[in-house]
């Protein structure tokens, strides 16, 4: 026979998931100075990941419980795992729990969450096979909701105003005109707090105005919840507005990731929570989740949901853990002030407040695109392209070094 060539030979090479090509840049370099700014994980003050106390300690008594295995998970995932996810974004006293029309599935990350939830609304949002409802993400937003709902099926997925660069904060009247446009029924993408990228979230009032709009204009809310507890550190405050919108009558899922917050990346913890009508919606809802997960993972791994469940479920651990994630947002905040602080002594041109006001893990900085390449190829700071920061990235021991390196990118453009 022949030598054929390839099936694959049309295969083109994709292009990098961006923020995975900047860590494998700068575990490339050798520059004894070399920062990376770009990955979404917590660090600490020396630059480590962090396995959390409660967690370590959670993971101990698995190992040495004898009456666990490792037969298969309900398909929908581990029972109180579910359970106690949805009271910690809807409160426990929600009145949508009260009244039984709540109900999770697990899910391989907030990533599966996104994408049970989109592939769930693609065949059965407003009573119909629609892949031309409109999907409405926040500009800029998270890469990977464009591509996560593109394979859900959605072929209309548009972009709302969000971000206002010259004042660096919310662009509100553009966010409300945008909802006020958009065909009824539309679905919406919404960051439950810690907005990534540019770390900024609706005041209270402002989320009051929005859920005033959605509603009027029948427009359905799926969160995404990737960072409760990051934003303030209190966990509360920064489900406040999933909260809200149920009390004003909402149906609306709620995508979860325990990736953050539990510090639990490579364990896959999500969980989609599901608030509908009454509770004979949820079990029909979940009874097509089922057939969905079916078909993709067929059965949710164990082990995060295990950690999680037995740590929001037993009232000393739930408290330790809110310790942990306190001391992680604390840091985060921390870093904020300190950068802000040193950005400003060095006389760097233009504001910086943006930064303390910002919240979560990220912000966007206002670096353009010519000043993050000098601090990639001049200074070996390695940070997006659009200018976002991981505030995680920052440790007492590099803080300096980034302020001055920042000072120099804006500077230096200044003269050219
Ligand atoms: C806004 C947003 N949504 C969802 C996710 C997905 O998280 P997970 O790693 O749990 O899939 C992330 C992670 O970076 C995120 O930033
Ligand atoms: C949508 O399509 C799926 C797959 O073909 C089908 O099972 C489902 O019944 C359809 N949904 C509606 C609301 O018609
Ligand atoms: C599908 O969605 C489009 C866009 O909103 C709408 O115009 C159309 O009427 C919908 N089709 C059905 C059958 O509901
Ligand atoms: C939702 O359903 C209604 C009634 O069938 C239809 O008129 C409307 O176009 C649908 N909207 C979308 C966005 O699918
Ligand atoms: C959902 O709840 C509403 C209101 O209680 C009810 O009218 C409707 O039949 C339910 N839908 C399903 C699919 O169970």
């Amino acid at each position: 026979m022949a030598c054929a060539s390839s099936l694959f030979a049309a295969v083109p090479l994709a292009a990098p998931v961006a923020v995975f090509k900047l860590t494998a840049d700068f575990k490339e370099d050798p520059h004894p100075m070399k920062v990376n700014l770009g990955v979404g994980a917590y660090r600490t003050d020396a630059s480590q990941p962090w396995i959390l106390p409660v967690v370590k300690k959670v993971e101990q008594q698995i190992v040495s419980d004898t009456s666990l295995n490792h037969e298969y998970m309900p398909i929908l995932g581990l029972p109180e795992y579910t359970k106690l996810a949805c009271e910690l974004v809807l409160g426990k006293d929600s009145p949508a729990i009260a009244e039984n029309r709540v109900g999770g599935v697990q899910c391989l990350g907030g990533t599966g969450a996104l994408r049970i939830g989109g592939d769930f609304l693609r065949s059965w949002y407003n009573g119909t096979n629609n892949t031309s409802t409109p999907l409405y993400v926040s500009a800029p937003t998270w890469a990977n909701h464009n591509g996560v709902f593109g394979a859900s099926g959605f072929t209309d997925i548009r972009s709302y105003r969000y971000w206002d660069p010259a004042k660096r904060g919310l662009n509100l009247q553009g966010l409300l005109e945008d909802m006020e446009k958009a065909p009824e029924f539309s679905i919406f993408v919404l960051h439950a707090c810690a907005h990534n990228p540019t770390g900024t979230d609706p005041s209270k009032e402002e989320w009051q105005k929005i859920a005033e709009v959605m509603k009027r204009r029948s427009l359905f809310p799926f969160f995404d919840s990737a960072y409760q507890g990051f934003a303030s550190g209190d966990l509360d405050r920064d489900a406040w507005a999933i909260r809200y919108f149920v009390s004003q009558g909402f149906e609306l899922f709620c995508a979860q990731s325990f990736s953050k917050n539990f510090g639990l990346y490579n364990e896959r913890v999500g969980n989609l929570c599901i608030v509908a009508k009454d509770d004979d919606n949820v079990t029909k809802i979940r009874s097509q989740m089922e057939k969905l997960a079916r078909t993709i993972w067929s059965n949710p791994p164990a082990h995060g949901a295990r950690i999680v469940a037995m740590t929001l479920g037993n009232p000393q651990l739930y408290t330790e853990w809110k310790g942990n994630v306190k001391t992680m947002a604390d840091r985060v905040l921390l870093m904020r002030a300190q950068l802000k602080e040193k950005l400003e002594k060095l006389g760097t041109p233009g504001t910086w407040d943006h930064l303390t006001q910002q919240i979560g893990m990220f912000s966007f900085t206002g670096l353009d695109p010519s000043q993050v390449d000098y601090m990639i190829k001049k200074k070996h700071i390695y940070l997006m392209a659009s200018g976002r920061i991981n505030m995680c990235g920052l440790t007492t021991s590099n803080l300096d070094y980034v302020a001055e390196s920042i000072y120099e990118a804006v500077t230096s453009r200044a003269c050219q």
